[in-house]
């Protein structure tokens, strides 16, 4: 039974993310998409509104036999990967600039719990440019996210900043 910690944010959940995850689900049993809570950052959805549509739009990825859930920590994440039983770690990687942030913490987090594994995975090329901060940036300015998040993702972006329209 192999099972994979996927920490992040997920404010919100993109394309990439959801790639990252079908790429894992050939590798694991099991993934548990973990939203980490910082208590001091200011995000767009909360952890509720995060934890929903994840587990909505998760539903429409194919997982083959792996089980993906979807939970929430606050804290270490080698401990709470440990707490979880957990095999491995999953990151994704979209560009070198990713690289140098996630080796540092891999090599911590091997430090800190050395039987626990970092996986690194690259998404398809055409999700290498996305992130959570980008498609919030290109939605505040209008632009669409057409092919960038799933289009649940999208509705909801909308109707959190204008929840009187329903269009
Ligand atoms: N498009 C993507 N392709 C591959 N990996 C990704 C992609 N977007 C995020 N990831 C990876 O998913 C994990 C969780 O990322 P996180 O929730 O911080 O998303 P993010 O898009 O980087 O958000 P933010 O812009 O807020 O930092 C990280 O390992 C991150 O590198
Ligand atoms: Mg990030």
């Amino acid at each position: 039974m192999r099972r994979a910690i996927y920490p992040g944010s997920f404010d919100p959940v993109t394309n990439g993310h959801l790639d990252i995850i079908e790429r894992g689900c050939k590798l694991f049993d099991e993934i548990i998409v973990a939203i980490l809570v910082h208590p001091e950052k200011q995000p767009f959805f909360t952890i509720d509104e995060r934890r929903e549509m994840l587990s909505q739009v998760l539903q429409q990825i194919d997982r083959g036999s792996c089980k993906v859930r979807v939970d929430h920590f606050e804290g270490l994440l080698v401990q709470y990967a440990v707490a979880q039983q957990a095999n491995a770690i999953v990151r994704g990687i979209r560009a070198i600039s990713d690289y140098e942030y996630e080796l540092q913490m891999a090599l911590m987090n091997r430090r800190l719990e050395p039987s626990i594994e970092t996986v690194f995975m690259m998404p398809a090329e055409t999700y290498s440019y996305v992130s959570s901060r980008l498609v919030k940036e290109v939605f505040q300015l209008g632009g669409t996210l057409d092919g960038l998040v799933p289009p649940a993702v999208e509705a909801r972006m909308k109707q959190k900043v204008r929840p009187a329209a329903n269009d």
